[in-house]
Protein backbone atom coordinates (compact mmCIF):
# COMPACT_ATOMS: atom_id res chain seq x y z
CA UNK A 1 0.00 0.00 0.00
CA UNK A 2 2.82 2.48 0.34
CA UNK A 3 3.09 3.47 -3.13
CA UNK A 4 -0.37 4.27 -3.16
CA UNK A 5 -1.64 7.88 -3.90
CA UNK A 6 -4.46 9.12 -1.94
CA UNK A 7 -6.70 12.11 -3.11
CA UNK A 8 -8.53 13.67 -0.22
CA UNK A 9 -11.29 16.89 -0.51
CA UNK A 10 -11.62 18.70 2.65
CA UNK A 11 -7.78 17.54 3.94
CA UNK A 12 -7.57 21.39 5.44
CA UNK A 13 -9.59 20.92 8.25
CA UNK A 14 -11.01 17.87 10.82
CA UNK A 15 -11.93 14.79 9.81
CA UNK A 16 -9.78 15.06 6.62
CA UNK A 17 -6.88 16.46 7.89
CA UNK A 18 -6.55 13.75 10.20
CA UNK A 19 -7.29 10.91 7.71
CA UNK A 20 -4.54 12.62 5.60
CA UNK A 21 -1.50 12.87 8.46
CA UNK A 22 -2.71 9.50 9.40
CA UNK A 23 -2.27 8.15 5.66
CA UNK A 24 0.98 10.20 5.49
CA UNK A 25 2.33 8.58 8.45
CA UNK A 26 2.19 4.95 6.57
CA UNK A 27 4.03 6.24 3.96
CA UNK A 28 1.58 6.95 1.33
CA UNK A 29 1.45 9.80 -1.33
CA UNK A 30 -1.54 12.50 -0.60
CA UNK A 31 -3.40 14.73 -2.01
CA UNK A 32 -5.40 16.92 -0.02
CA UNK A 33 -7.64 19.44 -1.63
CA UNK A 34 -9.98 22.65 -0.07
CA UNK A 35 -11.20 26.06 -1.47
CA UNK A 36 -8.98 28.51 0.48
CA UNK A 37 -5.27 28.53 -0.86
CA UNK A 38 -3.32 29.90 1.71
CA UNK A 39 -5.23 27.48 4.41
CA UNK A 40 -4.09 24.28 1.98
CA UNK A 41 -0.73 25.35 1.24
CA UNK A 42 -0.03 26.09 5.79
CA UNK A 43 -1.96 22.85 5.99
CA UNK A 44 0.46 20.85 3.95
CA UNK A 45 3.53 22.07 5.23
CA UNK A 46 2.43 21.05 8.74
CA UNK A 47 1.26 17.91 7.79
CA UNK A 48 4.50 17.30 6.32
CA UNK A 49 6.36 18.15 9.14
CA UNK A 50 4.43 16.25 11.71
CA UNK A 51 4.44 13.19 9.10
CA UNK A 52 8.18 13.43 8.00
CA UNK A 53 6.90 12.73 4.36
CA UNK A 54 7.43 15.21 1.78
CA UNK A 55 4.66 13.03 -0.52
CA UNK A 56 1.35 15.49 0.72
CA UNK A 57 0.24 18.19 -1.86
CA UNK A 58 -2.33 20.59 -2.44
CA UNK A 59 -4.87 21.23 -4.93
CA UNK A 60 -6.98 23.95 -4.77
CA UNK A 61 -10.83 23.09 -5.28
CA UNK A 62 -14.13 24.64 -4.43
CA UNK A 63 -16.54 22.00 -4.77
CA UNK A 64 -19.61 25.36 -5.28
CA UNK A 65 -18.04 25.66 -8.80
CA UNK A 66 -18.01 23.27 -11.37
CA UNK A 67 -15.70 24.64 -13.08
CA UNK A 68 -13.54 24.50 -9.81
CA UNK A 69 -13.86 21.25 -9.43
CA UNK A 70 -13.12 20.54 -13.76
CA UNK A 71 -9.54 22.52 -13.20
CA UNK A 72 -8.84 20.80 -10.08
CA UNK A 73 -9.78 16.74 -11.92
CA UNK A 74 -7.36 18.58 -14.85
CA UNK A 75 -4.46 19.65 -12.32
CA UNK A 76 -4.65 16.30 -10.30
CA UNK A 77 -4.61 14.20 -13.53
CA UNK A 78 -1.33 16.33 -15.22
CA UNK A 79 0.61 16.24 -11.87
CA UNK A 80 0.14 12.87 -10.86
CA UNK A 81 0.21 9.64 -12.67
CA UNK A 82 -1.99 7.51 -10.23
CA UNK A 83 -5.04 7.27 -8.25
CA UNK A 84 -5.88 4.87 -5.92
CA UNK A 85 -8.42 6.28 -3.30
CA UNK A 86 -10.33 9.15 -3.51
CA UNK A 87 -11.88 10.42 -0.25
CA UNK A 88 -14.73 12.35 -0.94
CA UNK A 89 -14.72 13.94 2.40
CA UNK A 90 -15.75 17.70 2.75
CA UNK A 91 -18.80 18.66 3.62
CA UNK A 92 -20.63 21.62 5.12
CA UNK A 93 -23.50 22.44 6.93
CA UNK A 94 -25.26 25.93 6.93
CA UNK A 95 -28.69 26.68 8.55
CA UNK A 96 -29.37 29.55 5.85
CA UNK A 97 -30.06 28.82 2.52
CA UNK A 98 -27.24 29.28 0.34
CA UNK A 99 -26.78 28.46 -3.71
CA UNK A 100 -23.47 27.36 -5.31
CA UNK A 101 -21.80 29.03 -8.47
CA UNK A 102 -23.98 27.07 -10.55
CA UNK A 103 -27.59 27.83 -8.41
CA UNK A 104 -27.82 24.49 -6.59
CA UNK A 105 -28.36 24.59 -2.99
CA UNK A 106 -25.31 23.98 -0.94
CA UNK A 107 -25.35 20.85 0.73
CA UNK A 108 -27.04 19.42 -2.41
CA UNK A 109 -24.48 21.13 -4.59
CA UNK A 110 -21.07 20.87 -2.55
CA UNK A 111 -21.58 17.82 -0.68
CA UNK A 112 -23.42 15.53 -3.53
CA UNK A 113 -23.11 17.10 -7.00
CA UNK A 114 -19.05 18.44 -6.37
CA UNK A 115 -17.89 15.02 -5.69
CA UNK A 116 -20.20 13.34 -8.03
CA UNK A 117 -18.49 15.28 -10.71
CA UNK A 118 -15.38 14.85 -9.38
CA UNK A 119 -15.33 11.65 -8.86
CA UNK A 120 -16.60 10.67 -12.65
CA UNK A 121 -13.68 13.33 -14.02
CA UNK A 122 -11.13 11.09 -11.80
CA UNK A 123 -12.65 7.99 -12.61
CA UNK A 124 -10.20 7.03 -15.45
CA UNK A 125 -7.43 7.32 -13.59
CA UNK A 126 -8.93 5.06 -10.77
CA UNK A 127 -9.85 2.51 -13.29
CA UNK A 128 -6.17 2.50 -14.47
CA UNK A 129 -5.06 1.03 -10.96
CA UNK A 130 -4.98 -2.67 -9.92
CA UNK A 131 -7.44 -2.21 -6.72
CA UNK A 132 -9.50 1.29 -6.80
CA UNK A 133 -11.39 2.81 -3.73
CA UNK A 134 -13.77 5.76 -3.41
CA UNK A 135 -14.96 6.58 0.36
CA UNK A 136 -17.61 8.70 0.72
CA UNK A 137 -18.38 10.78 3.90
CA UNK A 138 -21.56 10.34 4.48
CA UNK A 139 -23.60 10.13 7.79
CA UNK A 140 -26.35 8.39 9.84
CA UNK A 141 -28.31 12.03 9.40
CA UNK A 142 -28.49 10.02 5.53
CA UNK A 143 -31.83 7.78 7.91
CA UNK A 144 -34.12 11.10 8.16
CA UNK A 145 -33.14 12.46 4.55
CA UNK A 146 -35.29 12.16 1.39
CA UNK A 147 -34.64 13.93 -2.17
CA UNK A 148 -36.91 16.35 -2.99
CA UNK A 149 -36.41 16.82 -6.82
CA UNK A 150 -38.64 19.97 -7.42
CA UNK A 151 -36.30 21.86 -4.46
CA UNK A 152 -32.83 21.03 -5.27
CA UNK A 153 -31.91 24.62 -6.32
CA UNK A 154 -33.55 26.45 -3.18
CA UNK A 155 -37.09 26.63 -4.68
CA UNK A 156 -38.53 26.51 -1.50
CA UNK A 157 -37.11 29.93 -0.54
CA UNK A 158 -35.38 30.99 2.56
CA UNK A 159 -38.34 30.88 4.63
CA UNK A 160 -38.86 27.00 4.58
CA UNK A 161 -35.33 26.25 4.15
CA UNK A 162 -34.29 23.94 7.03
CA UNK A 163 -30.26 23.49 7.43
CA UNK A 164 -30.86 19.82 8.78
CA UNK A 165 -33.18 18.70 6.59
CA UNK A 166 -31.17 19.61 3.27
CA UNK A 167 -27.96 18.37 5.01
CA UNK A 168 -30.01 14.74 5.59
CA UNK A 169 -30.91 15.18 2.24
CA UNK A 170 -26.88 15.64 0.81
CA UNK A 171 -26.16 12.85 3.08
CA UNK A 172 -28.68 10.33 1.53
CA UNK A 173 -27.75 11.72 -2.19
CA UNK A 174 -24.06 10.37 -1.77
CA UNK A 175 -25.10 7.23 -0.03
CA UNK A 176 -27.17 6.48 -3.36
CA UNK A 177 -24.36 7.61 -5.18
CA UNK A 178 -22.32 5.44 -3.58
CA UNK A 179 -24.17 2.20 -4.16
CA UNK A 180 -25.01 3.16 -8.06
CA UNK A 181 -21.31 3.71 -8.68
CA UNK A 182 -20.53 0.19 -6.61
CA UNK A 183 -23.21 -1.17 -8.95
CA UNK A 184 -22.00 -0.02 -12.33
CA UNK A 185 -18.33 0.29 -11.52
CA UNK A 186 -17.73 -3.03 -10.20
CA UNK A 187 -13.55 -2.84 -10.34
CA UNK A 188 -13.86 0.14 -7.98
CA UNK A 189 -14.62 -0.71 -4.28
CA UNK A 190 -17.14 2.34 -3.26
CA UNK A 191 -17.85 2.39 0.18
CA UNK A 192 -19.85 5.04 2.54
CA UNK A 193 -19.13 5.97 6.12
CA UNK A 194 -20.73 7.73 9.49
CA UNK A 195 -17.55 8.75 11.24
CA UNK A 196 -19.53 9.43 15.03
CA UNK A 197 -20.01 12.43 16.05
CA UNK A 198 -16.29 14.55 16.09
CA UNK A 199 -14.87 17.58 17.27
CA UNK A 200 -14.39 19.80 14.63
CA UNK A 201 -15.80 23.15 13.74
CA UNK A 202 -18.19 21.81 11.36
CA UNK A 203 -21.09 22.55 13.49
CA UNK A 204 -19.69 26.00 14.06
CA UNK A 205 -18.82 27.32 10.24
CA UNK A 206 -22.17 28.23 9.10
CA UNK A 207 -24.57 27.66 12.07
CA UNK A 208 -27.01 30.03 13.39
CA UNK A 209 -26.32 31.08 16.81
CA UNK A 210 -28.81 28.34 18.68
CA UNK A 211 -26.97 25.08 16.63
CA UNK A 212 -23.67 26.76 17.60
CA UNK A 213 -24.14 27.26 20.79
CA UNK A 214 -25.69 23.66 20.72
CA UNK A 215 -22.44 22.35 18.90
CA UNK A 216 -19.86 24.42 21.14
CA UNK A 217 -21.60 22.93 24.52
CA UNK A 218 -21.34 19.55 23.18
CA UNK A 219 -17.86 19.58 21.68
CA UNK A 220 -16.25 18.04 25.00
CA UNK A 221 -18.37 14.76 24.91
CA UNK A 222 -17.74 14.21 20.98
CA UNK A 223 -14.63 12.57 19.55
CA UNK A 224 -11.00 13.34 18.66
CA UNK A 225 -10.47 14.02 14.47
CA UNK A 226 -8.14 11.13 14.64
CA UNK A 227 -10.52 8.66 15.97
CA UNK A 228 -13.55 9.79 14.06
CA UNK A 229 -11.00 9.16 10.67
CA UNK A 230 -10.76 5.83 11.54
CA UNK A 231 -13.64 4.51 9.49
CA UNK A 232 -12.34 6.48 6.43
CA UNK A 233 -9.00 4.41 7.02
CA UNK A 234 -10.37 1.40 7.33
CA UNK A 235 -12.11 1.38 4.00
CA UNK A 236 -9.46 3.62 2.23
CA UNK A 237 -6.97 0.66 3.07
CA UNK A 238 -7.87 -2.38 4.93
CA UNK A 239 -7.78 -5.50 2.78
CA UNK A 240 -11.04 -7.07 4.30
CA UNK A 241 -12.96 -4.62 2.55
CA UNK A 242 -11.25 -5.77 -1.13
CA UNK A 243 -14.58 -7.51 -1.64
CA UNK A 244 -17.40 -5.23 -0.06
CA UNK A 245 -18.31 -2.72 -2.30
CA UNK A 246 -22.12 -0.41 -1.85
CA UNK A 247 -22.16 -0.27 1.47
CA UNK A 248 -22.67 1.58 4.83
CA UNK A 249 -20.36 1.64 7.70
CA UNK A 250 -20.39 3.48 11.24
CA UNK A 251 -17.71 4.76 13.21
CA UNK A 252 -16.93 1.43 14.71
CA UNK A 253 -16.12 0.05 10.84
CA UNK A 254 -19.22 -1.90 11.38
CA UNK A 255 -21.40 -2.58 8.41
CA UNK A 256 -24.97 -1.22 8.82
CA UNK A 257 -28.28 -1.62 6.92
CA UNK A 258 -29.24 0.98 4.44
CA UNK A 259 -32.60 3.19 5.56
CA UNK A 260 -35.32 2.85 3.12
CA UNK A 261 -34.46 5.59 1.12
CA UNK A 262 -30.84 4.39 0.75
CA UNK A 263 -31.62 1.35 -0.50
CA UNK A 264 -33.97 2.30 -3.16
CA UNK A 265 -32.42 1.17 -6.37
CA UNK A 266 -34.95 3.31 -8.60
CA UNK A 267 -34.46 6.17 -6.51
CA UNK A 268 -30.31 6.24 -6.90
CA UNK A 269 -30.99 5.38 -10.70
CA UNK A 270 -32.94 8.41 -11.05
CA UNK A 271 -30.50 10.66 -8.80
CA UNK A 272 -27.52 9.17 -10.81
CA UNK A 273 -29.46 10.33 -14.08
CA UNK A 274 -30.40 13.70 -13.17
CA UNK A 275 -26.88 14.66 -11.04
CA UNK A 276 -25.35 13.72 -14.56
CA UNK A 277 -27.63 16.31 -16.47
CA UNK A 278 -27.52 18.58 -13.88
CA UNK A 279 -23.09 18.49 -13.86
CA UNK A 280 -23.56 18.62 -17.62
CA UNK A 281 -22.04 14.60 -18.02
CA UNK A 282 -23.23 11.96 -20.06
CA UNK A 283 -24.98 9.03 -18.14
N1 LIG B 1 -18.07 16.28 12.67
C1 LIG B 1 -19.07 15.42 12.75
O1 LIG B 1 -19.56 15.13 13.85
C2 LIG B 1 -19.61 14.74 11.52
C3 LIG B 1 -20.66 13.80 11.67
C4 LIG B 1 -21.14 13.15 10.54
C5 LIG B 1 -20.60 13.42 9.29
N2 LIG B 1 -19.60 14.35 9.18
C6 LIG B 1 -19.05 14.58 7.85
O2 LIG B 1 -17.63 14.50 7.89
C7 LIG B 1 -17.06 15.28 6.85
C8 LIG B 1 -15.93 16.13 7.41
O3 LIG B 1 -16.49 17.02 8.36
P1 LIG B 1 -15.64 17.65 9.56
O4 LIG B 1 -16.38 17.42 10.81
O5 LIG B 1 -14.23 17.26 9.46
O6 LIG B 1 -15.84 19.22 9.21
P2 LIG B 1 -14.78 20.40 9.00
O7 LIG B 1 -13.77 20.34 10.07
O8 LIG B 1 -15.60 21.62 8.84
O9 LIG B 1 -14.07 19.99 7.63
C9 LIG B 1 -14.77 20.06 6.43
C10 LIG B 1 -13.79 20.17 5.29
O10 LIG B 1 -14.54 20.38 4.07
C11 LIG B 1 -13.98 21.52 3.43
N3 LIG B 1 -14.96 22.22 2.60
C12 LIG B 1 -16.09 22.84 2.98
N4 LIG B 1 -16.69 23.41 1.93
C13 LIG B 1 -15.92 23.15 0.85
C14 LIG B 1 -15.99 23.50 -0.52
N5 LIG B 1 -16.98 24.26 -1.00
N6 LIG B 1 -15.03 23.05 -1.35
C15 LIG B 1 -14.01 22.31 -0.88
N7 LIG B 1 -13.86 21.96 0.41
C16 LIG B 1 -14.81 22.38 1.27
C17 LIG B 1 -13.51 22.41 4.57
O11 LIG B 1 -12.65 23.41 4.08
P3 LIG B 1 -12.20 24.66 5.01
O12 LIG B 1 -10.96 24.18 5.71
O13 LIG B 1 -11.94 25.74 4.03
O14 LIG B 1 -13.34 24.96 5.95
C18 LIG B 1 -12.85 21.36 5.45
O15 LIG B 1 -11.58 21.01 4.95
C19 LIG B 1 -18.21 16.10 6.26
O16 LIG B 1 -18.62 15.51 5.05
C20 LIG B 1 -19.31 15.98 7.31
O17 LIG B 1 -20.60 16.07 6.74
C21 LIG B 1 -19.08 15.01 10.26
Amino acid sequence: MQDKTIFITGGTDGIGRATALTLAQQGMRVVIAGRNTAKGMAVCQQLQKQSQNPEIHYIPLNLASFTSVREAAGRFSQDFNRLDVLINNAGVFSSKLRLTKDGFEWHFGINHLGHFLLTHLLKPLLLNTPAPRVVNVSSVAHYHGKINFDNLRGECGPAAFSGLEAYAQSKLAILLFTRELARREKRIVTNALHPGVVRTRFGNKYSNWGLSLFWHFWKPFMCHPQRGAKTSLYLATAPETEGVSGAFFDEQQRQRDLGAMAGNDMLACKLWKESCRMTGIGS
